[in-house]
């Protein structure tokens, strides 16, 4: 196992510690949550899962780990999701694996949101890592250019087997835009909430509360 997998397996060991059986648990998507769901299955918590995309509803169902549809939940209590760049003030980019809708829905009702990552993925500034946009397929070629235009480097993701635009759970397709540095994260989520067509982007701000780095742990100051 490579270095980068194996902090990806301890972070998803460590994270167990924050699961209480009982607990309703948010379930991310990913290699470092798929290595939490297998040490949640070998665990003696009993939980139920709050999925955040078919691949993940699947891995639970081979776990035996029961799930439940959010809309049947008055509350999560904690989720755990991988990330693909976190910066110091644990801002962070999602949706490389194409669930970041789900992913922010899921988050956003949680009480608490932790995420386990490898050190490759601490930065501190975002932006390193192509920020998913998640956009409605009808006008999205307008999208592509409006993006150009504002200095965004916008590309359509197309799926490596048949080059079709890749399709997330959801049906819409998505738009990494390749800028390497974001220096005001919080002016260009604003921008991508106000645009028409745009379901929802990887910016995922003020969310994430504790970052399981490899097996050491950072939390937000109160
Ligand atoms: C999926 C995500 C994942 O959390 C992110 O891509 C990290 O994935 P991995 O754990 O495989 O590195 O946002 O949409």
């Amino acid at each position: 196992m490579n270095i980068k997998d194996l902090q990806k397996k301890q972070a998803a060991e460590a994270a167990i510690e924050y699961i209480k059986s009982d607990m309703v648990v948010g379930l991310g998507t990913g290699s470092t949550v798929s290595y939490f769901l297998d040490a949640l299955a070998k665990s003696d918590r009993r939980i139920v899962g709050v999925t955040t995309s078919k691949v993940t509803s699947e891995h639970c169902a081979a776990l035996k780990i029961p799930i439940i549809d959010i809309d049947e939940v008055d509350h999560i209590d904690v989720t755990i999701d991988g990330a693909d760049e976190v910066d110091t003030y644990l801002n962070g980019i999602k949706g490389g694996g194409a669930a970041l809708l789900m992913e922010k829905i899921v988050a956003k009702n949680s009480k608490e949101n932790i995420w386990i990552v490898d050190s490759s993925k601490v930065h501190d500034t975002l932006g390193s890592f192509p920020l998913p946009v998640e956009v409605i397929p009808y006008g999205s070629g307008q999208l592509l250019r409006q993006f150009t235009d504002k200095g965004l480097f916008p590309k359509l993701r197309r799926s490596q087997i048949d080059n079709q635009p890749v399709i997330t759970d959801a049906g819409h397709y998505i738009i990494d835009c390749h800028m390497t540095t974001i220096n005001n994260p919080y002016a260009l989520a604003d921008y991508f909430e106000s645009q028409v067509g745009v379901v929802e982007h990887g910016l995922f701000l003020n969310i994430c509360d504790r970052v399981i780095i490899g097996g050491e742990t950072i939390q937000i100051q109160e």
